[in-house]
């Protein structure tokens, strides 16, 4: 189960059980303080200027609560959210669809803006900028371009790859933000505000235990409490105890660091398949057998942010943390893989 855990929790629609976990307000929407603030911030500025918000990026692994503030922004600013995704807009023509079906103040929320076609990107600038749209009608000799007005709306990004957005989009948000992973003590909060939605009886050690095994992740840690509990009510009286969550995220494989199988496997591959690295991401992604995106995108960032592994221009290296996870001996001194 374990192997495809966050791959499922992260690509999967979310299920009902998560959409009702999700934070409506800014109140209830545990952590990213910094985030939060501006984003009432600007909330409060434009409303109370009758204006319409500026438009906002957010950034961030997969699970970190980008989508929940896009409904959280629409909600607090009283308007409509319209939600669609990069690869959805395969068109100009769908670009026009969505942008034309939009009221003044909408929100418009694409998430995964880094898979937009830089075609169709060309379109979203004007549209950013000056609330236009100018589209090319017929080819040839008679093609001959057409100005639609639109009304003032704010577009909410979300992108997990900040680095693959170009500079011109990226340069038109008025306000870009990055989520960072969450705290132990962040995520513990959030998994007792779960608990309480969900009426599962969980002691103060029991959240923090899973808290520590969630990687940061919000997403990770409901999901989690999700097995968690059903593990208590099979195996105990349905209580959450700290000692508990620990047999409990054991039987999947979640070590105490809450690597996974595949985190493991990847840390394995670069020690004794490729001596510790420098390793490029396509060659450690053949050797485990997982998507080199998945990787980079969900994998990697736990594991550097953790000091098991370091991304270098030459490829990635593992650090001596990750000799001692999977317990390989460390690397002879002098053979240490340079970091330069
Ligand atoms: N700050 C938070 N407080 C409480 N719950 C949260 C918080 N952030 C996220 N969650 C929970 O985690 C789940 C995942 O969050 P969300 O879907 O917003 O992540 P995301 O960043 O959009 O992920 P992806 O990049 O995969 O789309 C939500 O359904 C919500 O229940
Ligand atoms: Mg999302």
């Amino acid at each position: 189960m374990s192997e495809n855990f966050y791959q499922q929790t992260t690509t999967a629609p979310e299920s009902s059980f998560e959409v009702s976990l999700r934070p409506p307000a800014f109140s209830e929407f545990i952590g990213q303080e910094k985030v939060k603030e501006r984003l009432l911030l600007m909330v409060e500025a434009a409303t109370n200027r009758g204006d319409v918000l500026d438009h906002v990026l957010l950034s961030g692994p997969p699970g970190l609560g980008k989508t929940t503030l896009a409904n959280i922004i629409s909600k607090a600013s009283d308007s409509q959210l319209h939600t669609t995704s990069g690869p959805q807009i395969e068109k100009a023509g769908d670009l026009a669809g969505v942008l034309t079906n939009l009221q003044k103040g909408d929100v418009l929320f694409i998430d995964e803006i880094h898979r937009l076609h830089p075609a169709i990107e060309e379109y979203l600038y004007p549209a950013m900028e000056d609330f236009r749209l100018d589209i090319i009608i017929d080819s040839g000799p008679s093609a001959r371009s057409i100005q639609l007005n639109l009304p003032r709306f704010t577009l909410v990004g979300a992108t997990t790859r900040s680095g693959m957005l170009t500079a011109p989009l990226r340069s038109r948000f008025g306000l870009v933000n990055r989520l960072d992973y969450y705290t132990h003590d962040e995520l513990s909060q959030i998994i007792e505000r779960s608990a309480g939605l969900l009426d599962i009886p969980i002691e103060p050690d029991g959240a923090l235990e899973i808290a520590s095994r969630s990687r940061g992740t919000p997403r990770v840690a409901n999901a989690l409490l999700r097995w968690v509990r059903d593990y208590a009510q099979v195996k105990a009286d349905g209580r959450i105890t700290g000692n508990l969550a620990d047999k409990a995220l054991a039987m999947i494989d979640i070590d105490d660091d809450g690597l996974d199988e595949m985190d493991k496997r990847l840390l394995e591959a670069i020690i004794y398949k490729f001596q510790g690295g420098p390793v490029g991401l396509g060659s450690v992604a053949v050797a485990v057998g997982e998507d080199a995106s998945t990787l980079e995108e969900v994998h990697e960032p736990f594991l550097i942010l953790q000091g098991f592994l370091q991304r270098t221009p030459r490829g990635r290296i593992a650090l001596p943390a990750a000799y001692e996870k999977i317990g390989a001996p460390p690397p002879p001194p002098g053979e240490q893989p340079s970091l330069l």
